[in-house]
């Protein structure tokens, strides 16, 4: 069976983009791989060194996955920083790593222009503990999204540079895997292209029902068609593309006969939108309640996920020892 390892950086709640894409993608291939999902909280600390958000934003995003359909008994689900095996392969593959190579790594340059008060050394080895995840368990595959390429490509650098200064073939080339035309991404409400944190933009999976109707009716729209069958602007089209992720194909195809005979009211249209995003949220939120005010359920997922991650770690971490030299 495959091996899937997948890491999310825990720095606030996730939005419906987040579920209609990867995660309704990660809920469907936990049943037909082994996967590890994890909470990046070492990878936080690079941007967002606060104790107390990053404990909260931990504990929030596993609620969150564990209340949309990740199953801790098919999926292992775990907290980074609860396997230190992983800072130990960090270290011992950062012993192979040049400076050179982190330093051109586009992301290191993008974070270094955005926070130039604290360009630390964590930032210019986050795809040496990016490999480290995934090498950890020898995953095959690692989905994430186009702007993780490069990491990717740099774990398969350090994977092969590994093997073959050890004359050995521990380390898999994991490939980035892409969801294609199973990933649906979730449009913005203001317009823009991307569901994104952004307020305005955005619309998370513990907004209540009204929350979610007002944002919904405040989304851009334009002035309406005027001529039959003229192009849908893009404000209009990203509802519509939203539209397709949770209502029924019929109420998407009436609201688009509509608008091209040019009888749309955006006003119902939004009603319907708000309305059938709630009733695809609301059992979600229902369950983050739930899920929350269960803190022994909750140690329990973390305590058995981390077990499990351990031992998958253990395995990989033996043989590196004895090939470096360390045992
Ligand atoms: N860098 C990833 C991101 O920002 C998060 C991440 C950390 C990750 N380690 C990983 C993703 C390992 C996949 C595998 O999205």
């Amino acid at each position: 069976m495959e091996t899937v390892v997948s890491g999310i950086r825990p720095t606030g709640q996730l939005h419906i983009g987040n579920y209609f894409g990867a995660l309704r993608n990660f809920i469907k291939m936990q049943y037909d791989a082994r996967c590890l999902f994890f909470i990046a909280d070492y990878h936080a600390l690079t941007t967002h060194p606060d104790p107390k958000s990053l404990r909260e934003n931990v504990r929030s995003v596993l609620v969150e996955y564990l209340a949309a359909g990740l199953d801790p008994n098919v999926a292992t689900i775990y907290v980074q920083s609860d396997v230190p095996q992983v800072a130990e392969l960090q270290l011992l593959l950062s012993m192979h790593a040049y400076l050179g190579e982190l330093e051109r790594t586009p992301s290191f340059k993008e974070k270094a222009r955005k926070q130039p008060d604290n360009v630390n050394a964590g930032l210019l080895c986050y795809p040496v503990l990016m490999a480290a995840d995934i090498l950890l368990h020898r995953a095959d595959k690692v989905p994430v999204g186009k702007d993780q390429g490069q990491h990717l490509e740099m774990t398969r650098v350090f994977a092969r540079r590994f093997n073959t200064i050890y004359n050995t073939d521990l380390f898999p080339e994991s490939q980035a895997y892409n969801f294609g035309a199973e990933l649906t991404k979730i449009p913005g409400l203001d317009g823009s292209g991307k569901m994104g944190k952004s307020e305005g933009n955005c619309l998370f999976l513990r907004d209540t029902d009204d929350v979610i109707r007002k944002k919904v009716m405040r989304a851009t729209t334009d002035t309406g068609p005027t001529l039959p069958d003229s192009p849908v602007s893009e404000p209009v089209e990203n509802l519509f593309t939203i539209m397709k992720s949770v209502s029924a194909p019929e109420t998407l195809s009436q609201f688009q006969k509509a608008y091209a005979d040019c009888s749309i009211r955006y006003g119902d249209l939004k009603k319907q939108l708000a309305e059938d995003i709630v009733a695809s949220v609301a059992p979600i939120r229902e369950r983050i309640l739930e899920i929350e005010s269960n803190p022994e359920y909750l140690k329990q997922v973390l305590g058995d996920g981390a077990a499990a991650a351990r031992r998958s770690a253990d395995e990989t971490m033996c043989r590196v020892r004895e090939l470096m030299g360390l045992c």
